[in-house]
């Protein structure tokens, strides 16, 4: 272990840093002169997409919330509506299949049983449009499916899930763009714009992994505290989720996610000095909205913890800490700032002395309900 470690302390910090490779690997096929097709899902692809009306995401815990971010970029971007649904929700509950839906499922294992017995269940109902994004080739549920995406970021051994998710986020704006594409919502100068962007991916998160000497420096602060709060706005809600995700998981600290616009409908009752307040602040077009979000929790006497874009324009002052993050990066900003977070609960849970990367009670994959 201690070789394959190298110059890390933890697999978890180790696959924090290898994500810039890991998205590299994972976004291989559009390097160089590739372009955005239906095949990068496979030969039979153009085929499965033809006529697909709406998309419906299945996954559990970190993956997710990989599809929740996408179903904004579904939306926004491709125009297909989509619902994104808890593995062990979707496959106990009466449901109204439509054959004309992409049923993605997102795993990192592909072991994971109730994913497993979503997709069946999916099939069972006449659903046979089917893509796995998995980042293991061989496993169940990849073979269940009938398309597959093979997430490239490598064997990943901490519980927490770190690089699988920035990957399978990387494979999600694929598909957004294929099924954009395929539906004459692709200008030539977009799809020109968007790859760039994801080629230059792996370069932005290498920035964003730089800052951690001053995460690390926000984690000694509040891991002492209970309970922490976490905003986020749009796209970066999931994100927030993610955050809180990842620190109970590992710091064994309560945390909880909130749609920042949510705040005034009851989390705001439980903000006072002793709850920080995470939030995710990047210079897009619900930045304003965000701010005054902020503003009450500020004047409830929350303490604020901000990751803030180049150009989101919030001033330090008492009880508001910002962490400058690179510029906005777009429809892909989520990638960016979901690292950060992963370097933050990785750090509390460093103070806090856990078994960062067997977290108690946690299996790697859950193969069992
Ligand atoms: C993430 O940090 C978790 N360990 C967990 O939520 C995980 O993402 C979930 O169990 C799903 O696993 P899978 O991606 O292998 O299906």
């Amino acid at each position: 272990d201690a070789v394959e470690l190298g110059q890390y302390r933890h697999y978890m910090q180790k696959e924090i840093f290898e994500q810039p490779q890991a998205l590299a690997n994972t976004l291989e096929i559009i390097a160089g002169g590739g372009s955005i097709s239906p095949q990068l899902f496979g030969s039979q692809a153009a085929e499965v997409f033809a006529g697909v009306r709406r998309v419906l995401m299945l996954a559990c815990g970190t993956s997710y919330h990989a599809g929740l971010v996408a179903r904004y970029w579904l939306e926004s971007v491709a125009k297909v509506p989509c619902t994104v649904e808890i593995a062990s929700e979707y496959r106990y509950r009466e449901s109204v299949p439509d054959p004309d839906t992409l049923v993605v499922v997102i795993s990192q294992s592909g072991e994971t049983a109730d994913t497993l017995a979503a997709l069946k269940h999916a099939r069972s109902l006449g659903m046979t449009r089917t893509l796995a994004i998995c980042n293991v080739p061989e496993s169940a549920i990849v073979r269940e499916a009938c398309l597959r995406f093979i997430t490239r970021a490598g064997p990943e051994i901490g519980v927490a899930s770190t690089k699988a998710f920035t990957t399978q986020l990387a494979a999600l704006a694929l598909l957004t763009l294929a099924l954009a594409k395929l539906a004459g919502r692709l200008p030539e100068a977009e799809e020109a714009r968007y790859l760039i962007a994801l080629r230059h991916l792996p370069v932005a998160v290498q920035k964003v992994l730089e800052l951690e000497p001053q995460i690390e420096a926000w984690a000694q602060r509040f891991a002492a505290k209970h309970h922490a709060l976490f905003l986020g706005r749009g796209r970066h809600w999931p994100i927030a989720m993610e955050g809180a995700l990842k620190l109970k998981e590992i710091s064994y600290i309560h945390a909880e996610a909130y749609a920042a616009g949510e705040l005034k409908h009851g989390p705001l009752a439980l903000v006072d000095r002793d709850m920080p307040v995470i939030a995710i602040a990047p210079a897009d077009e619900l930045l304003e909205k965000l701010k005054s979000n902020l503003q009450e929790v500020r004047a409830r006497g929350g303490e604020l913890y901000v990751f803030a874009d180049a150009g989101s324009e919030i001033a330090e002052s008492e009880g508001v800490h910002i962490l400058p993050m690179p510029e906005h990066y777009g429809m892909l900003s989520p990638v960016l700032h979901v690292v950060s977070l992963q370097l933050l609960s990785y750090h509390a849970a460093l103070v806090k002395g856990t078994d960062v990367d067997k977290p108690r009670n946690l299996a790697k994959s859950v193969t069992v309900e």
